[in-house]
């Protein structure tokens, strides 16, 4: 009996060992050879400023800078379902950054997914978006951050639930999840709508927070494309036809959004939002113009690019459900959002017009209220106080019970103080 054991379990063992090693092999990825930090003169300027504008579209700098830290240094913490993943240091420091990697170390980064020395990186790196990026562009990009100055940092050691701290089960996810297409040029397009879909759909990498994901952290695409997913705590609502927006989201209302980060029909881009239109405000005016062509035609048959629906101010029925929340309103809120309030009067969007309180979950609304609105360092831009140290989970699911039944559309939200405290704990 013993024996027979044994037996099997050394049969288990030699099947793992060579599953491991069949795991193993499929995962392995040759180093690519180091080289001397290039000179930073020998790249032309008109390349650099090229790879600056791709940088700005790419949103490289929200996850490479860690809070306090230096631009590209890395150390910003993203966090996912299964742990926390550090943005790398992708400046040229050669001990610490990407100082010893050739074009095309860095090119096989931002197409494959795979470190110089062969190890595989995680998709919170969003290179299934980078994969279609032209080598153009990738030279630009390296150019970009070859020009940069080195900054010595090490990143935090990752934060993941085991096993997934074992990169080659990568490999695994990518043969799953991963197929690189190159963006084909659509002819029935014009030539601003294709500019738009190629900067989108790779460096932007919108759908990475719009469109939701599977059980292993795929996105979602067919009929699922821009469906609406989750960031830092935050929900990237629906920008395709189940856009819940009140206004049309025409291409110039799109494009002064993500130049200026407020579009007067709607409301103020905040939280993971906010950094997306800081970088764009920055970016090369046309490839901005692109991309709100195209959106806006991935919201043409969203239900308000048909009707205009009235905007609902139900008061008093709302005064009647939440007295609590209607005095709260009051007190904190009322100064700058009723309708004659100095902001609204100076040509402000009212509350009813912000696509939050249209959402089919609160989560927006719950943490503009606890986090409020930080314009960037040295930006101008829409301000609002943060109510996180100010009021309680009762206080908030009050307020915000009271904002949809007087302003929001679309199904009641329930359990509203559970949701505040889920949203405090998910939120950064
Ligand atoms: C959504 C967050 C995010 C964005 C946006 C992002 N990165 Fe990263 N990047 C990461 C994370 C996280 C890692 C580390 C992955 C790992 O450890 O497996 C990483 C790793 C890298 C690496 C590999 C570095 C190494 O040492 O292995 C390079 C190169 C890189 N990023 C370049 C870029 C560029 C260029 C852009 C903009 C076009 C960019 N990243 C935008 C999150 C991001
Ligand atoms: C890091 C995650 C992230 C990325 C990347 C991102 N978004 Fe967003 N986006 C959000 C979140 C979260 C919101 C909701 C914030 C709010 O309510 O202000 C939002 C809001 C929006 C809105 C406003 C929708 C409405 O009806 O109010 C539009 C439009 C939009 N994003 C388009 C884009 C486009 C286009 C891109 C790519 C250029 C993009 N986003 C990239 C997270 C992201
Ligand atoms: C100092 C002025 C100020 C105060 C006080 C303030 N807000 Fe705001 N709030 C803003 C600004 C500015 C915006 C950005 C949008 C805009 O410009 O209209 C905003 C945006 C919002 C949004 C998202 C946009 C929308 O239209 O859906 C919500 C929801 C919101 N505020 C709720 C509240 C609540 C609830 C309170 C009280 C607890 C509050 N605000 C207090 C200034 C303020």
């Amino acid at each position: 009996m013993r024996g027979r054991r044994l037996k099997i379990a050394g049969v288990g063992i030699a099947i793992a060992g060579a599953v491991l090693a069949i795991l193993l092999a499929i995962a392995h990825r040759p180093a690519i050879a180091s080289i001397e930090r290039p000179d930073p003169r020998s790249f032309d300027p008109a390349v650099v400023a090229r790879g600056a504008n791709l940088a700005r579209i790419g949103n490289c700098v929200s996850c490479h800078q860690a809070e306090g830290g230096r631009p590209y240094a890395g150390g910003y913490p993203v966090t996912t379902p299964f742990g926390t993943i550090y943005g790398s240091n992708i400046t040229p420091d050669p001990d610490t950054g990407i100082g010893h990697w050739s074009r095309a170390a860095f090119a096989r980064a931002m197409r494959e997914g795979i470190g110089r020395n062969g190890r595989h990186l995680y998709p919170a790196f969003p290179y299934t978006h980078y994969a279609g990026v032209t080598d153009g562009d990738v030279d630009a990009l390296y150019a970009f951050l070859m020009t940069r100055p080195a900054v010595r940092a090490t990143p935090p050691d990752n934060d993941l639930i085991p096993p997934l701290g074992f990169r080659p089960l990568l490999a695994g996810w990518k043969l799953l999840f991963f197929q690189p297409a190159p963006i084909r040029v659509d002819p029935s397009q014009s030539a601003e709508w294709n500019r738009g879909r190629y900067l989108g759909e790779t460096l932007a990498h919108c759908s990475a927070c719009h469109s939701p994901r599977g059980l292993l952290q795929q996105e979602q695409r067919g009929a699922e494309a821009y469906a609406g997913g989750w960031s830092g705590g935050w929900y990237a609502p629906p920008i395709n036809a189940r856009s819940p927006a009140v206004r049309t989201w025409t291409p110039q209302r799109l494009e002064t959004y993500f130049r200026t980060g407020l579009s007067r029909d709607h409301a103020a881009a905040a939280g993971p939002m906010g950094p997306v239109t800081y970088n764009l405000a920055r970016a090369d005016p046309a490839d901005v113009r692109a991309l709100a062509r195209y959106y806006a035609w991935w919201m043409r048959n969203a239900p308000a690019a048909k009707v205009d629906p009235p905007l609902p101010d139900r008061r008093a029925l709302a005064e009647r459900q939440h007295p609590a929340g209607a005095r709260l309103y009051e007190g904190a809120c009322a100064t700058c959002h009723e309708p004659g309030a100095p902001m609204v009067v100076a040509g402000r969007p009212v509350l009813p017009l912000g696509t939050p309180l249209h959402e089919d979950n609160p989560r927006d609304t719950i943490q503009i209220i606890l986090q409020g609105l930080r314009p960037p360092v040295q930006a101008s831009g829409p301000y609002m106080p943060a109510y996180a140290d100010a009021l309680t989970d009762r206080q908030i699911a009050e307020i915000v019970g009271y904002l949809k039944v007087r302003h929001g559309s679309g199904s009641a939200w329930d359990d509203l103080e559970k949701e505040v405290a889920k949203a405090r704990e998910e939120g950064r």
